[in-house]
């Protein structure tokens, strides 16, 4: 199958997309996807607005601009407070038994979407969704895991900067890689000028991995990420080109 232009055929009734990235098919409508949301929401908006079949979004902060999106979308919303949970093993624990209890047969979730979730997730969690957990990183990993990456990306005088989707292990922004956006720094770059460059990329790169992973396209096992019967290597972690 062509990755980069995956249709949903047979059973799988494809939903209308509002505005669908060049190069996205048809959504299947089987997958349970759940997103999981700290603030903003841009980077759920972009799956929104490609039609991507979100069953829940849930957030670890009541209130934030992410939740409304989703409700306007008419997507179901909870919030999993981060501050009213005593441990991280405790808001873990709740977080999980969120995600996989959907209703009817399908109560486990086939993915699960880390999109500007800012709570690190412990060992726990990341082993029980090993495989069907992907985290969207605002730099080229392996390098600037963690906080602040445009400013550390400036810091050094990169001349390439942009984000990174990989699958989310226990190690911090670490795990493997599935695609990769480049973006040019420039010298007169701000972090904040170069953040946007980022996010624009961001909300291109994460609905076509998002599509890819649900279409079969994307493969886990052992560790081991393959796109197409293809290992995915760090370095040739761009994903095709859809045009
Ligand atoms: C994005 O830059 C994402 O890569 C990072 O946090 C930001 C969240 O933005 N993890 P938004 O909430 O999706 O607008």
């Amino acid at each position: 199958m062509d990755c980069s232009r995956a249709r949903s055929d047979g059973p799988f009734a494809p939903r209308p997309a509002l505005r669908p990235e060049p190069g996205i098919g048809g959504w299947p409508a089987w997958p349970r996807i759940v997103v999981l949301v700290s603030g903003r929401g841009s980077n759920l908006q972009s799956l929104i607005d490609a039609g991507c079949p979100i069953a829940e979004v849930v957030s670890d902060r009541p209130g934030v601009p992410a939740l409304a999106r989703a409700a306007a979308a008419g997507i179901r919303t909870h919030c999993v407070d981060r501050r009213t949970r005593g441990s991280r093993e405790e808001f873990d624990e709740a977080l999980a038994r969120l995600i996989d209890r959907g209703p009817g047969p399908r109560r486990r979730a086939d993915l699960v979407v880390l999109a500007g979730f800012m709570h690190v997730l412990g060992a726990g969690f990341t082993s029980r969704f090993e495989g069907r957990l992907i985290n969207l990183h605002p730099s080229l990993l392996p390098a600037f895991p963690g906080l602040w990456t445009h400013e550390r990306a400036l810091a050094a005088g990169v001349a390439e900067h942009g984000c990174t989707v990989h699958f989310v292990t226990e190690a911090l922004d670490a795990g493997p890689i599935i695609a990769q956006a480049r973006v040019p720094v420039s010298p007169e770059d701000t972090p904040e000028a170069l953040a946007a460059r980022v996010l624009m990329e961001e909300h291109r790169l994460l609905p076509r991995v998002v599509h890819q992973f649900v279409t079969g396209c994307i493969e886990f096992r052992g560790r081991v990420v393959r796109r197409d019967g293809r290992i995915v290597r760090p370095d040739d972690a761009s994903p095709p080109d859809p045009s």
